[in-house]
């Protein structure tokens, strides 16, 4: 038997002001874009702001449904939307930030699980990784070179 490591690591920033001017450009988007989730079961906020390398952006919120597994995440919203309206343009990185009803979130509220396969799903098909910042309402945030770094051991089509 022989144990393997896995290391990880990411980037932790005081808060946005401390950001480069495209990370911070991307996180006000994804605050603004938080404010249209249709969240009216959870109730909590999430927006999504992702940069094509072209220097579209492409926006996504929360939306939920009274069956609750058919609604979807931001992240998925953005990240289909980005697919569906620019096919072929490789995604440069993507900024969240998500909003409580019960709480100020002070710490880096990053994504599900199953959002984060979506984005493995990308990153392998454009073979050029996203990297991801991340937040909760305020406070500081984190920045990850790629969803590897969120998801390692990743199921892919490799495997199928
Ligand atoms: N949500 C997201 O939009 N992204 C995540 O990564 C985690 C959760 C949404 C789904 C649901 O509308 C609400 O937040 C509560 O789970």
């Amino acid at each position: 038997m022989k144990r393997k490591e896995i290391k990880t690591s990411y980037e932790l920033y005081d808060s946005i002001a401390s950001l480069n001017r495209e990370d911070k450009d991307l996180l006000e988007k994804a605050i603004a874009i938080r404010e249209t989730a249709y969240a009216p079961y959870s109730k909590f906020k999430v927006g999504t702001a992702i940069l094509l390398e072209n220097g579209i952006c492409v926006l996504g919120s929360n939306q939920e449904n009274a069956a609750y597994p058919s609604g979807l995440c931001a992240e998925r919203v953005a990240l289909f939307a980005a697919g569906a309206q620019h096919p072929g343009v490789t995604i440069k990185k993507m900024a969240l930030t998500a909003k409580s009803p019960t709480q100020v979130l002070k710490n880096p509220i990053s994504s599900c699980g199953a959002c984060r396969q979506s984005i493995a799903e990308y990153e392998i098909k454009q073979q050029q990784p996203i990297e991801i910042i991340f937040m909760g309402e305020t406070g500081k945030v984190a920045k990850v070179d790629s969803v590897k770094t969120l998801l390692p051991l990743l199921f892919e089509s490799s495997s199928l």
